[in-house]
């Protein structure tokens, strides 16, 4: 795990380095942890499909410093402008129109005529953008199909020495990847749940639709029924845990007092911001148990909440859903 630094103004400078020369680095941002490389580069862009695993026809989100870099890779209409002064710098992934001239690596958007583009508020990343001066493609940095890395130690884990470079600046904030909008489309579709919710986007534009989450769609590449996995079966809206099953309880726990059970709580006080923040963690921790399978409380279904249930259902899904085999992220 030598390749873990923690993130400096030195660190950070030489990661950006790295970046410009085609290397693969990994750095905190306030949603997950990301597995970067310079995206108008194909061969480092290359380079994060093998580290992961992933197949190439998934494409990634670029990231940029600013506005002005946004707006050389993709066409802004009114509400992209709107949506980005209202959400941006933060945890919002817009899916718009790629511009013609953009010199993103066509690997990086698979050969899409749409480019994924957000602006991080994470300071490291921000820092590392500006240090790189050039848009960085990055999906999580886990291993495709697995549960989103939240830690540089979980980076670690799933990447070891397929990365350059691990830039630790603590836990991610946030917990949970960004929220994905499709604008490329006749109308503004969620693809992916955040902590940007479909409440906060539908005060800024009209007509907002929910993705079905169909892997069939070819418009939501990465949205597979089965994805952010644990290996170990989980059972959803569980009131208690059976014998020989953890629990990852959330709110007021019932099993207080009581030694049998290894559990874990998202949330003793069923905050929901802590429980987002500590759910990818807490599943590799459980998933590590060698239990039987992993109950897991009812999460409620409004704000954050639907993010989380989301994750949920797809680390619970059954093994075969992703059969398809593309678009694990
Ligand atoms: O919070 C996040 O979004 C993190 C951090 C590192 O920024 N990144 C992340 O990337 O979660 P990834 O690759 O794990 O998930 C990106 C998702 C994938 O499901 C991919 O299929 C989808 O975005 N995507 C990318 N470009 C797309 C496009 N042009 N159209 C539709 N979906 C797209
Ligand atoms: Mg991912």
């Amino acid at each position: 795990m030598s390749n873990i630094v923690p993130a400096t103004p030195d660190s950070i400078g030489h990661a950006g380095e790295l970046i410009a020369t085609g290397r693969l680095v990994a750095f905190p941002t306030e949603t997950v942890y990301g597995l970067g490389a310079d995206a108008t580069q194909g061969r480092a862009v290359a380079a994060i499909f093998a580290a992961k695993g992933r197949p190439s026809i998934n494409p990634l989100i670029v990231h940029v410093a600013d506005m002005r870099q946004a707006e050389a890779h993709a066409v802004f209409d009114s509400r992209a402008e709107e949506l980005a002064t209202r959400f941006w710098p933060g945890p919002l992934t817009l899916i718009l129109k790629r511009r013609a001239n953009s010199p993103v690596s066509e690997l990086a958007t698979a050969g899409l005529e749409s480019i994924a583009i957000r602006i991080p508020s994470h300071p490291v990343a921000r820092a590392l953008l500006s240090a790189a001066g050039r848009p960085i493609a990055a999906p999580s940095a886990n291993r495709s199909g697995r549960v989103s890395a939240t830690t540089a130690i979980h980076v670690a884990e799933e990447l070891g020495t397929r990365v350059d470079l691990i830039l630790a600046a603590g836990k991610s904030p946030l917990g949970l990847e960004s929220t994905i909008l499709d604008l490329s489309g006749d109308h503004p579709v969620v693809l992916r749940p955040g902590a940007v919710t479909a409440a906060d986007l539908a005060e800024v534009i009209e007509g907002l639709g929910i993705g079905d989450g169909n892997p069939d769609r070819p418009n939501a590449p990465g949205q597979l029924r089965r994805h952010y996995s644990p290996e170990t079966r989980l059972r959803l809206n569980a009131a208690m845990a059976d014998p020989g099953e953890a629990l990852l309880a959330f709110g007021p726990d019932p099993f207080a007092g009581r030694l049998a059970v290894s559990k874990l709580n998202l949330s003793a006080t069923g905050d929901l911001n802590e429980a987002a923040a500590n759910l990818f963690a807490m599943l590799r921790t459980l998933d590590a148990g060698g239990h039987h399978s992993i109950a897991v409380m009812p999460v409620p279904e409004v704000g954050l909440g639907i993010a989380i249930n989301d994750r949920l259902r797809r680390a619970a899904a059954p093994v075969g859903d992703d059969a398809t085999g593309s678009g694990n992220g």
